[in-house]
């Protein structure tokens, strides 16, 4: 496990000037996690550009390095990938560990589902207390069996993957893309069609990577928010080049916090603009943020715009439950943002945020009130109530937790007094480079 307890980096951001500058934060996780699976799952070379060379990305690359693939860094974001097939990954000598990443650990569970092999998944502290049955149920469904796991259907978990593959249709209990996305990748193995039926869609990635290494992927409408997802199994991939861009759930960080920096004025380059990850920039327009497109193109099959984000008077905003899955990452930090307007902001239907990296609910109720700021839980409801500033001034216990910790210093900022973080280490999982990145546009983060 990568980090010991005794070794905290607490970290410490302070109110200086307004930020300036350009930035491009580091690919994006989901498409860096599934290029780097699809890829071992391919036969031929996989080429990458951008991966994001964070740790739970990293974690997954030497998975797949367990399960037989040979996967290289050949330049900066750039990897090299000659894969096994599908159904082709050997028994790995060792447990997997996916550190922090609960993103690597499922979708490789569905991707050795598929597999007539038996593999230990284990992760750190935090990825041990997170939910696997979710991932198991539909996988015991498909034919394969989870051989040990611990009580609640916890990490460490082994799973002794499918013989013969049994195409199923799926309704995830919850919306969720690693859900969905495993399920795809055990699916992958089975002949005939394996289907998810979303009641509210997720992120597509899976999906379009998918069809991007060449197997056929049918996406219907199902009812007013969802999608019913086909896929054909045993297909031939083809190796592809994949560009990752840039992750949008990163970008959220400075973005947010040039928005409660006063007389920021920040252009944010090649942000993913897939528009099942965009809820945040929906909701901080509508509480009136100056997000500017200033230019849009498309990167590797993707979407992605030059934002250009200005110091906004933010007003309070009410946030549906179906926009969740859309921005399930960034409502600590939107948190922040809600604490800087002026009004009430309620997000709702957050139930899943208590099964992150840490009970992010929980969490960002208590890095908001350390700091003086006026929140409230109410059912699945956060319920910030604006006062257009925040006392700061407090110290943030971040649960091995990386968006509570990049969130805390987004808000000292912006705040009277400086918040501290107890541990920055785990900005490293998602965001190498953040602190430097936000000093370049002139915050004080030390
Ligand atoms: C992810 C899906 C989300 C998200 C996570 C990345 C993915 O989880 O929180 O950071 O890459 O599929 P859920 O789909 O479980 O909500």
């Amino acid at each position: 496990m990568s980090h010991a307890a005794a070794s905290l980096t607490p970290m410490t951001a302070r109110r200086a000037g307004p930020l300036q500058g350009r930035a491009r934060v580091p690919g994006d996780k989901s498409i860096s996690n599934r290029a780097l699976i699809l890829g071992a799952m391919t036969v031929g070379e996989t080429r990458i550009s951008g991966l994001l060379e964070g740790e739970d990305v990293i974690n997954t690359a030497k998975a797949m390095r367990a399960l037989g693939a040979t996967v290289t860094r050949t330049g900066d974001g750039r990897w090299s990938i000659a894969g096994v097939g599908v159904g082709g990954f050997a028994e790995p000598a060792g447990p997997l560990d996916f550190g922090n990443s609960g993103t690597g650990c499922r979708l490789v569970l569905g991707a050795v589902g598929g597999c007539p092999i038996t593999a230990t998944f284990d992760g750190d502290a935090s990825l041990r207390k997170r939910p696997m049955k979710r991932i198991l149920d539909p996988l015991e469904r498909i034919g394969a069996k989870p051989v040990s796991m611990a009580e609640g259907g916890r990490l460490p978990v082994t799973l002794a993957g499918a013989r013969d593959p049994i195409p199923i249709v799926y309704e995830p209990p919850v919306a969720s893309a690693q859900i969905k996305s495993a399920v795809l990748l055990a699916g992958l193995a089975a002949p005939g069609e394996t289907t998810v039926i979303e009641n509210e869609a997720s992120r597509d990635h899976t999906e379009r990577m998918l069809t991007h290494f060449g197997a056929s992927v049918r996406i219907e409408p199902h009812g007013a928010h969802g999608r019913r997802v086909t896929l054909t199994g045993q297909p031939e991939l083809n190796p592809a080049v994949v560009a990752v861009p840039a992750d949008p759930s990163s970008a959220a960080f400075p973005l947010v916090a040039a928005l409660i920096t006063p007389g920021s004025d920040v252009i944010l380059e090649g942000v993913m603009t897939n528009p099942l990850r965009t809820g945040l920039i929906t909701t901080l327009r509508s509480m009136g943020a100056a997000i500017e497109t200033v230019a849009t193109r498309n990167e590797g099959g993707e979407e992605v715009a030059d934002f250009r984000v200005r110091g906004s008077e933010l007003s309070g905003t009410d946030v549906p439950p179906e926009r969740a899955p859309s921005m399930i990452d960034e409502y600590p930090v939107l948190a922040v943002a809600a604490a800087c307007a002026s009004g009430v902001t309620r997000m709702r239907g957050l139930k899943e945020l208590r099964v992150k990296e840490s009970d992010r609910l929980a969490a960002t109720v208590d890095m908001l009130r350390v700091n003086g700021a006026e929140v409230e839980i109410d059912g699945d409801d956060l319920i910030v109530t604006g006062k257009g500033r925040v006392a700061g001034g407090g110290t943030v216990a971040t649960h091995m937790d990386h968006r509570i910790a990049m969130s805390a210093l987004v808000m000292g900022l912006a705040s009277d007094k400086p918040v501290r973080v107890d541990d920055a280490a785990f900005i490293a999982t998602s965001f190498p480079g953040f602190v430097e990145l936000m000093r370049s546009i002139g915050a004080d983060i030390a």
